[in-house]
């Protein structure tokens, strides 16, 4: 069995990888990614030189690249995870996530469809759905629940979706969607709530709060994410959509005081700053039909989980620090640098 796992040195690409090498160690990944700036070959550094794994740097976007890589290896399955995936660069510019997030989506499907797979993974997102407000907390996603997008991110992964449901349906490819709630763990690119808290809290850093910091994210510990993929592409319906998070609602203003505490570290460094725009106020997830159907559940309490995320931050300074000193520092001013 042949996996292509696109997008595998990102954060959930890579812990993916790791998750498949171990558990199915009979099985061939071969992971494509263009190492934008969110992808860190340092990250595979442990599985480079494993017989049944071979990284190829390549854009998703590249149709003959895409296409040769097909013809050569007749990979099994594809699992995608490459995209753009910061809402707030999308929101600075709209067009890179068009250009991935659909158009690359369109190259891989083409490629299956051409070569043939046993089935198509496409990693898709609760932000399909949009937000709930917070005074309703009887309402939850459902796969039911109707796209609804906010961001250009979550507008560009809805329609992935709907190209990925279309190939399906007109060409009868072996689909299956998975939209999951927000992740963390390690690995985990400093420029998502959690990571940046930790890092600027290290560094004795002010931690940019958005608004008033009462918007509520799902939190899923990756290992959690990585392991209902492996079940939906071994026991999932072909064609159907799965819901995956853990009733883990969690308003930003807490996370980020867990972190303050977990570090021993004065709130004082908590600073209130523009909110981002069409900020999604509340995401939660209903994912009966992944627990009823395949029988998933979340392993990792996110008071351990967060534990052991801060504690490799701290035992991998190596990773985020050559990060965290390169472009990152004019992303940073970028973003950060006047946000009153
Ligand atoms: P990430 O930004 O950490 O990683 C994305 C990876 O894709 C990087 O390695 C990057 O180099 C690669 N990539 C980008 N454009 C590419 C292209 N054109 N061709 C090939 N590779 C390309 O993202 P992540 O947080 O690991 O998210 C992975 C997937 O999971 C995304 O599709 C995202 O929408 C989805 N998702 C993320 C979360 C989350 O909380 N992070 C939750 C639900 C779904
Ligand atoms: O829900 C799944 C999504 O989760 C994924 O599809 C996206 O790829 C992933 O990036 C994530 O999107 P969010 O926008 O929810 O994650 P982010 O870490 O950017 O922000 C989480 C919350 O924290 C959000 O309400 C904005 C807020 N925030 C974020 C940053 C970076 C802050 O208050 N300050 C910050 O500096």
């Amino acid at each position: 069995m042949t996996i292509f796992v696109t997008g595998g040195a990102g954060f959930i690409g890579s812990n993916f990888i790791f998750h498949m090498l171990k558990t199915h160690p009979d099985y061939r990944i071969v992971c494509i990614d263009k190492l934008t700036y969110a992808g860190n070959l340092s990250t595979l550094s442990s599985v480079m030189d494993a017989p049944n794994f071979r990284f190829v740097k390549l854009d998703i976007c590249d149709r003959a690249g895409i296409f040769a890589l097909f013809e050569e290896e007749k990979p099994d399955v594809v699992v995608n995870f490459a995209a753009e995936s910061h809402v707030d660069r999308s929101i600075e510019n709209p067009s890179v996530f068009l250009e991935t997030n659909i158009l690359g989506t369109s190259v891989l499907l083409d490629a299956c469809r051409t070569y043939g797979i046993s089935r198509y993974h496409q990693v898709s997102t609760d932000e399909v759905y949009g937000d709930l407000p917070l005074n309703r907390p009887d309402l939850f996603f459902t796969e039911e629940t109707p796209l609804h997008t906010s961001s250009p991110y979550s507008a560009s992964k809805a329609s992935a979706d709907l190209l990925v449901l279309a190939y399906h349906r007109t060409y009868g490819l072996p689909v299956t969607i998975s939209r999951c709630s927000n992740n963390y763990g390690p690995y985990h690119f400093p420029e998502k709530l959690i990571p940046l808290m930790i890092i600027n809290t290290l560094a004795n850093k002010p931690l940019p709060v958005y608004g008033t910091g009462e918007n509520v994210r799902d939190w899923l510990y990756v290992e959690d994410h990585c392991r209902a993929i492996d079940l939906i592409l071994h026991n999932g319906r072909i064609g159907e959509i799965y819901n995956v998070g853990g009733h883990n609602e969690m308003r930003n203003i807490d996370i980020v005081k867990l972190i303050l505490k977990e570090l021993g570290k004065s709130e004082s460094l908590i600073t209130f700053v523009a909110d981002r725009k069409g900020h999604d106020m509340r995401y939660a997830i209903d994912p009966t039909k992944i627990h009823t159907e395949l029988g998933w559940l979340p392993e990792t309490k996110f008071q351990d989980g967060l534990k052991k995320t801060i504690e490799w931050y701290l035992t991998n300074r190596d990773w985020w620090e050559e990060i965290v000193s390169g472009e990152y520092q004019n992303y940073y001013q970028k973003m950060y640098g006047d946000r009153k």
